[in-house]
């Protein structure tokens, strides 16, 4: 397997950690994240993707899709649904042991998990907003109940699914059977999962609505610890070549009483915010858990043969399970900064430096003045043939300095501008975001140029 996961967007160096506020203002302001159902006072825990949002989750995915998917001979993708047979959630341990414990503050009624408590607070049994005295710890069940069918007292109690990953557990023997997969292989997924989360928070970092990509790699027993170093390495690498702060990347192995009921060991990979080190993505090791645990409740065999040596063993599994949410918001936080104002910028600005591969706009084309209209004509022109290859946009209000700012805080990494220059040789400015640099180039030149630049393939 091999893969293109250079980075183009150079390093900018030591800069401050970014306060969520500002994100949340910018996702709100230009249209990349809004609260849910805000006109009735919102739902905690739930967001909406704007114009620029969608644009750019759409990036992400792709990107992810191709470098998981798309490039590894060994691995296929399937797209399940989120809804399943209710049983699946007792075979997946998920109606047991997915739970939070939690105690309530008795005076200000705050609800905290026993886990994310201060151990004085445990000690001394008291709210740590308030001092007041704590409850006994209760348990909540993570999993969203819903009912299928219309016939009262004939409707099936299942479950949004708390994981998407289970989808691949029950799609693998069809998988198997209508590819010509053998193990050792994988199988991908994108998709949304639920959770009643107790304490949602932290904008897009704790959702009750969010969505996961899972690679789920079946090996035999004995090839276990290879492939489970072998994808540890490999998805971290993958998203230190999509930030420009890889100082902010660490590894973070789960103590054995934080291991999920599926996972004999596990490893988060973790990026730091202002707030502290935060999980993106868990590599775990499921060993045999799922494909058991299925044979069992279904009484369906989940046992492999191999065609050469005809063993029969339940497959081991390795599975990296990231988030499109977070990869969203710590791309953001990655990426955003706010410049003083310089030789180069005398009035300062805000700029989201993200890779061009994520960026929702790709270029900006900009006529030099709009009451010229052989200025704007040529530039729409150039609009429209951009378009048919990238996202552009068009844009003649305000003066040139003002459009520029308003690019480089939604990331755009190239502005086109068309001047009089323009009419007399087809050649128009490319400026660049991060250094503001320009060059120019013939307009018959621009599409290949940019196309280069701003995709992965
Ligand atoms: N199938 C394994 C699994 O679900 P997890 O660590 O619970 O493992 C995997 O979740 C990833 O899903 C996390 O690393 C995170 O990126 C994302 N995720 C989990 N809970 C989330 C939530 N409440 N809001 C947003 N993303 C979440």
């Amino acid at each position: 397997m091999t893969q293109t996961e250079d980075k183009t967007t150079p390093s900018t160096g030591d800069t401050p950690l970014v306060p969520m506020e500002k994100i949340v203002s910018l996702s709100k302001r230009r249209g990349f994240v809004y609260p849910n159902s805000e006109i009735y006072g919102g739902v905690s825990g739930i967001y909406d993707f704007g114009p620029l949002g969608v644009e750019m989750r759409n990036n992400i995915r792709r990107y992810w899709w191709w470098s998981m998917v798309q490039i590894n001979d060994n691995v296929v993708g399937i797209e399940g649904n989120i809804i399943t047979h209710p049983r699946v959630w007792e075979a997946s341990g998920h109606v047991e042991n997915f739970v939070d414990r939690l105690v309530e503050c008795k005076n200000c009624k705050r609800r905290w998990r026993v886990d994310h408590l201060p151990e004085e607070n445990l000690e001394q049994n008291k709210c740590p907003a308030c001092g007041g005295e704590l409850t006994e710890p209760r348990t909540f069940n993570l999993m969203m109940e819903t009912y299928i069918g219309v016939v009262e007292g004939e409707r099936m109690k299942t479950y949004l699914r708390g994981e998407a990953s289970q989808n691949i557990y029950l799609d693998y023997d069809n998988v198997l059977k209508s590819s010509r997969m053998q193990i050792p292989f994988g199988i991908c997924q994108i998709g949304k999962a639920f959770r009643n989360e107790v304490t949602p928070g932290n904008f897009l970092f704790r959702q009750r609505e969010f969505e996961q990509w899972d690679l789920q790699f079946f090996v035999h027993p004995s090839e276990m610890q290879k492939w489970f170093d072998y994808w540890k390495a490999r998805r971290f690498e993958w998203y230190k070549g999509i930030i420009n702060h890889t100082d902010r990347l660490r590894f973070r192995a789960h103590g054995p009483d934080e291991l999920a009921h599926y996972a004999k060991q596990a490893f988060d990979i973790e990026y730091r915010t202002i707030l502290d080190w935060q999980e993106w993505e868990g590599i775990h090791w499921r060993q045999d858990w799922d494909l058991s645990r299925h044979s069992q409740f279904s009484g369906q065999d989940l046992s492999y043969t191999d065609p050469e040596t005809k063993e029969r063993y339940i497959p081991w599994i390795v599975e990296t399970s990231g988030g499109v949410d977070r990869t969203f918001l710590f791309l953001l936080l990655d990426a955003y900064e706010e410049e003083s104002p310089s030789d180069k910028d005398k009035e300062g600005r805000s700029v989201l430096r993200l890779h061009p591969w994520f960026a929702p706009v790709k270029v900006a084309v900009l006529p030099l003045q709009k009451n010229k209209e052989e200025l704007v004509t040529t530039a729409r022109d150039i609009h429209k043939r951009l378009q048919r290859l990238m996202v552009s946009q068009y844009d003649d209000v305000a003066n040139i300095g003002r459009r520029y700012r308003r690019q480089d805080e939604i990331g755009t990494p190239f502005c086109v501008t068309v001047d009089f220059q323009t009419l007399e040789d087809q050649t128009v400015t490319v400026r660049e975001r991060d250094g503001m640099t320009q060059i120019r180039l013939h307009m018959n030149e621009l599409p290949a140029y940019l196309v280069e630049k701003v995709t992965w393939m």
